[in-house]
């Protein structure tokens, strides 16, 4: 018997000092400290819907509980649940998708996190979109491989440069990340580029992962998937789910829908990871998807309407100016003219101006230069902020 325990150094795998995180956690708890403290804080920073879970998705989920949706079910998800999302996929991306084909997860991000796990090796390559979400990078560098940025550029709308994009493929690529509306710059990628993307690929054997979580909040256009794209199908990993679209952030539920042989291997991932999507979060699901999608459009309106005023409410603050996104719901001003960089000028937002925003950075190099605000706050409160952000620049720029 050892007398006395001392603590030994943490011994923790090398691949950990590759794994990246998402800033919006830190933030979001730098600012409920602050509050602890007794500040009023406007929380801008964290990206999911303010509003509640559409009611009828509610009863659905109390209503699975209470009848025994309360065990294990199959590792990619509940038979009536895949069949579901297959006919409403092949529905809006006017595909034929089966229900093998389709892969239920807890959330939009585990499908990131198997499709990296599966498919990359080291030294393969990634493109992916910078600024983007950060779970890429994160994700592509933890699984071994080599992340190769497209940089989204403001005169393009966020929109990609496809020329550019081809012009970053290599022998070693084996995916690129699309992400449409996108994450943080509100750009959306049109149609003729989506072809293009298509087009350019050809016949390498290169996988598409496409995530569309945010495809039912764009503001003008339908969104256009490359699943769409004629002979498209079997290379494209749809990401998807009910987290954006029906404020189900908490549930945890997404899919991924792609071809049936790696959808047997996502599957296997599902099984040493999670085992299973929550059963009645399944259940919720069903009815998500098959009920009234009202409250869908009335979201989708509401967060346009915040990002026009919220836009055009920074473009009047000294050095600020913002484009209007076209979907998602983040405004991401550039702010350059401010003499700050992205970093310090959130952090004094945050501490100075009680405004949680998170810096460009957080979301790539390409970020510098910008800071990213969530609209998922109330016209009141977005307004309160820009009244606190305009004091905080008179008095410091
Ligand atoms: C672009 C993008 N993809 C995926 C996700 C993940 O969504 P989920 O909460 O369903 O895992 C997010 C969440 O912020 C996102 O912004």
């Amino acid at each position: 018997m050892i007398a006395q325990a001392n603590r030994q150094e943490l011994l923790l795998a090398r691949r950990m000092s590759r794994l990246g995180t998402e800033t919006a956690f830190e933030v979001l708890s730098k600012a409920r400290a602050l509050e602890a403290k007794g500040r009023s804080i406007i929380h801008l920073e964290i990206g999911e819907p303010d509003f509640s879970t559409p009611e009828n998705v509610v009863e659905a989920g109390v209503d699975a509980l209470r009848k025994g949706w309360t065990h294990y079910g199959p590792s990619a998800g509940l038979p009536e649940l895949r069949k579901t999302i297959a006919e409403y996929v092949s529905r809006t991306r006017g595909v034929e998708v089966k229900p093998e084909e389709v892969v239920v997860v807890p959330g939009g991000k585990p499908i990131m996190f198997f499709a990296m796990l599966a498919l990359i090796d080291d030294g393969d390559e990634v493109i992916y979109p910078n600024p983007g979400f950060p779970i890429y990078e994160s994700m592509i560098n933890y699984a071994g491989g080599k992340a190769v940025p497209i940089q989204l550029r403001e005169e393009r709308d966020f929109a990609m440069d496809v020329d550019e994009m081809a012009s970053l493929i290599s022998h070693s690529t084996k995916l690129i990340i699309l992400n449409s509306p996108q994450n943080p710059t509100g750009g959306v990628l049109p149609r003729a580029d989506v072809e293009k993307v298509a087009e350019i690929i050809g016949d390498r054997n290169i996988l598409v992962l496409s995530d569309e979580i945010y495809n039912r909040l764009q503001f003008a256009g339908e969104p256009f998937s490359i699943m769409s794209v004629p002979g498209m199908q079997d290379r494209t990993i749809l990401l998807d789910g009910f987290s954006k679209t029906y404020a189900m952030t908490g549930w945890r539920i997404g899919y991924g829908v792609m071809r049936d042989d790696l959808a047997a291997q996502i599957t296997r991932l599902m099984t040493n990871s999670n085992s299973c999507t929550a059963s009645f979060t399944q259940m919720a699901g069903i009815e998500a998807l098959r009920g009234d999608q009202s409250p869908v459009e009335r979201m989708r309106a509401e967060f346009e309407r915040r990002s026009a005023m919220f836009a055009a409410g920074l473009n009047k603050i000294k050095g600020f100016s913002c484009r209007m996104p076209k979907g998602a719901f983040y405004g991401f001003p550039n702010i350059t003219a401010t003499g700050w960089r992205s970093k310090p000028l959130a952090d004094a937002l945050l501490e100075d101006a009680g405004v949680a925003a998170l810096s460009g950075t957080s979301f790539g190099a390409f970020g510098e230069g910008y800071l990213r605000f969530s609209v998922a706050n109330s016209m009141e409160n977005l307004e309160k902020a820009l009244e606190r952000i305009d004091g905080w620049v008179r008095q410091n720029l």
